[in-house]
């Protein structure tokens, strides 16, 4: 065992006896008491919380964030009640704390691991002068649905990217230690299918085949785990019949049996209490009840722990050793961030907020996140020398809140730097500025500035149109069922665009947009997401070619908003469509008798393609891909195949570009995705460069859970694309054998 192993499992030990031996000395109602989490945001919390902290009631309070109060808080739990047991302090720290980082959405646009580490760990730093201590992210729900507004705070739709970063964010906030100042407990959420909700309606129903748990929704969240989260929150949403909140199934047979979690579990807000309105529970006593032996160690701002867990103890229907199990996990995660030896928050320990790397890494990170959906002649980058005149137009161009995205409780809005001042900033005298706000927000309906707007395009050499939805369109409860851009902003683009100049779109936004209405009446689309503090100068670098975008769409664009659910994973089913069997409503005569077009899975009236696949982004070079190869035409089970293709840099600036792969399972015994990402790298090059790019694949990697749940890998053939987005067209192939066969299964 090397020294570091050794500290290590000390620790553990170490963690584990003294959690024993307070544990000992509990009651009931103090071991309960430890379950149950109370809000904290009316008035002076340690007034109205101090009674049931000195009487040992409470494991943890939730949005508190004013740090002398926290301290009292705290000194009230370990100096006045008898066990002087600390607090957890919980907050949303989503996608920064103060200092406002783009939307989970937007930083899964970087495919940047480290980046999104960085950002979790300033926000960590931020927040913990607070006093917090446990935040509620990395939310890894996979999102399909871009009418749900949740799908901001996810990292899109695909498997592994969600994977990735969710691991990356639990790194960040929970540092190399979790008891280092500056580190605060993560927690993944919400476990588990929240993203399947039925129309994208938030707190939907979700139905979904275990088959589909296993090889989707689950994943995320086993990759927390294997990463060390602290925390796994549970949805809101009822799965199968049975709310995730109580069912035993993902919270005990899964999680705990399977998977070994040893950290712990809390509601989401009231949803204990909420199980009662699904239809779960008669009451609250059920409720309880059924949370607490399906696995939910803590409950969120509810009472219905306090209320009733006791007696279902004392009746003998709970036994005392699940309490037990739930209250040494949440203690175990009290000293293993060292809250018993300082609970007490001192800001002058940590860095300053919004510190020089914070701002560094909000604009990195703003700068990755846009994407370049379109960009029609090269339009962009502007070229400053070459333009007298600029108009900046629309609703999002100089609006601080607005570009901070949804989940920004602590944000500091004044830290915003928006596009139009970025501009402004970076033309300086050169070129003629002319700004229009021309409509109040992004879903005013009334155009009664639109002439000033198409007054000031006429005059200028390129027109700037800031487009998108405010902040609140999207986030929690905030879905919608029409995902095109409110309000009157496509007349807006219309008119604009009959003055007859250069358009340049930049969409601040949640979520995918159907953009379908404008994609044709502008020259270029930047799609920025709501890209927090920052936005505005990596707006400016992008727009002015100072950085050459390099962010991917880690979600599809639907055309429009019966497309969905759209995704590039989706299966083949048998009767795909191509370019020559699907038929346009257009296309149909007159009177044509009853017939069927094409017999494939197409709609009439929109094609059966997204307007922008996933993966999807242009820089202002040319990427190319040639040479695909596979080091192996055959490889046993348990072996690795190389997957490599030369990438060249063929136009004329330095740039970064997101090389993905992809594989496809041709044959199954579970029908698998048409295309599944495999593995992805940011790669710099300068022009005229190419670099060989090179993926091991080990046959685990292709590992699925089949029909009896099982983790399998079926030999057979495979096939792997490499490319910058789902669309990649190079392809090579291989094939597993069985390690007896020379042939495979499959063959
Ligand atoms: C959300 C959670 C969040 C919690 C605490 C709930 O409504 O679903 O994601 O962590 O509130 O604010």
């Amino acid at each position: 065992m090397s020294s570091a192993t050794e500290n290590m499992f000390n620790r553990h030990e170490d963690v584990a006896s003294r959690v024993r031996s307070l544990m000992d000395q509990m009651t009931l109602a103090e071991k309960i008491g430890q379950m149950c989490q109370l809000e904290a945001t009316h008035g002076y919390a340690p007034d109205y919380l101090g009674e049931r902290l000195r009487a040992g009631q409470v494991g943890s309070v939730i949005n508190i964030v004013d740090v002398d109060a926290v301290n009292e808080l705290q000194r009230i739990a370990t100096e006045e009640s008898r066990l002087g047991i600390p607090l957890l302090v919980g907050r949303d720290v989503i996608h920064g704390f103060k200092t406002v980082f783009p939307i989970p959405l937007g930083q899964a646009a970087t495919w940047n691991p480290d980046l999104v580490e960085e950002g979790a760990r300033v926000a960590a730093l931020e927040a913990a002068t607070t006093g917090v201590n446990w935040t509620f992210a990395p939310m890894v729900d996979i999102s399909r649905d871009p009418r749900w507004g949740r799908i901001a705070e996810s990292f899109g739709e695909c498997v592994l990217l969600t994977s990735e970063l969710g691991a990356a964010m639990v790194r960040g906030f929970q540092g190399e230690a979790l008891d280092d100042n500056g580190s605060i407990a993560a927690c993944a959420k919400h476990f588990a299918g929240y993203g399947a909700v039925e129309s994208g309606r938030d707190y939907a129903t979700t139905n979904i085949p275990d088959t589909k748990l296993r090889n989707v929704y689950f994943k995320p969240f086993k990759a927390c785990i294997d990463a060390g989260v602290s925390t796994l929150m549970t949805s809101f949403s009822d799965l199968n019949g049975i709310p995730a909140t109580g069912n035993s199934y993902i919270l005990t047979d899964v999680l705990r049996g399977e998977w070994g979690f040893d950290g712990f579990v809390v509601s989401d807000w009231d949803s204990v209490r909420q199980l009662q309105v699904h239809g779960l529970t008669e009451n609250d006593s059920e409720s309880a009840y059924e949370a607490a032996t399906a696995g939910v160690d803590m409950e969120m701002a509810g009472d219905a722990y306090s209320n009733h867990l006791a007696e279902h103890v004392e009746s003998g229907r709970v036994d005392l050793a699940a309490i037990d199990a739930a209250v040494a996990r949440i203690l175990t995660i009290k000293f293993e961030l060292g809250l018993f030896e300082a609970s007490q928050t001192d800001p002058g320990s940590l860095p300053d907020i919004a510190s020089k790397r914070a701002l560094d890494a909000a604009r990195t990170a703003a700068t990755q996140s846009a994407v370049l959906l379109k960009n029609d002649h090269d339009i962009l980058p502007l070229q400053r020398a070459a333009l007298n005149s600029i108009a900046v137009i629309g609703p999002l161009a100089d609006a601080r809140y607005e570009q901070l995205g949804t989940w920004i409780f602590d944000g500091d809005e004044e830290l915003s730097v928006t596009p139009w001042h970025a501009i402004r900033d970076f033309v300086g005298d050169d070129v003629e500025l002319q700004y229009v706000r021309a409509m109040e927000n992004s879903r005013s309906r009334a155009n009664d500035e639109f002439h000033r707007a198409v007054e000031a395009a006429s005059k200028s050499d390129a027109v700037l149109l800031f487009l998108g939805e405010e902040s609140i369109l999207s986030g929690e409860a905030h879905s919608r069922a029409d995902i095109g851009l409110p309000g009157d902003q496509v007349e807006l683009v219309r008119r604009v665009r009959a003055a007859g100049r250069p358009v340049i779109a930049v969409i601040l936004a949640g979520r995918p947009l159907t953009l379908s209405d404008i994609v044709d009446e502008v020259d270029a689309i930047l799609y920025a997401w709501h890209p927090g503090a920052m936005g505005g100068p990596a707006i400016a670098d992008l727009l002015f070619g100072v950085e050459s975008p390099s962010g991917k769409l880690p979600a599809t664009f639907p055309r429009m908003v019966g497309q969905i659910p759209i995704y590039y994973s989706q299966k083949n089913g048998g009767k795909p469509p191509t370019q020559e069997n699907v038929v346009h409503i257009d296309d149909i005569d007159a009177f044509a008798p009853q017939t069927s077009f094409g017999m494939s899975a197409f709609h009439l009236d929109t094609c059966f393609t997204p307007l922008f696949p996933f993966g999807h982004g242009l820089s202002y070079t040319t990427f190319e891909y040639h040479n695909i190869r596979a080091s192996h035409e055959e490889i046993r089970l348990g072996d690795v195949v190389t997957v490599s293709v030369d990438l060249a840099n063929s136009g004329q600036v330095e740039a970064e570009e997101v090389v993905q792969l992809y594989t496809r399972d041709l044959v199954a015994s579970l029908t698998r995705p048409v295309k599944e990402l495999k593995g992805f790298r940011r790669v710099r090059l300068q022009p005229g460069a190419t670099e060989t790019i090179s993926f091991d694949l080990h046959t685990d990697d292709l590992a699925f859970f089949g029909r009896d749940g099982q983790r399998t890998v079926e030999p057979g053939l495979f096939h792997a694309w490499i490319g910058g987005s789902s669309d990649a067209a190079q392809r090579t192939e291989f094939r597993i054998i069985a390690p007896d066969s020379v042939t495979g299964v499959n063959a």
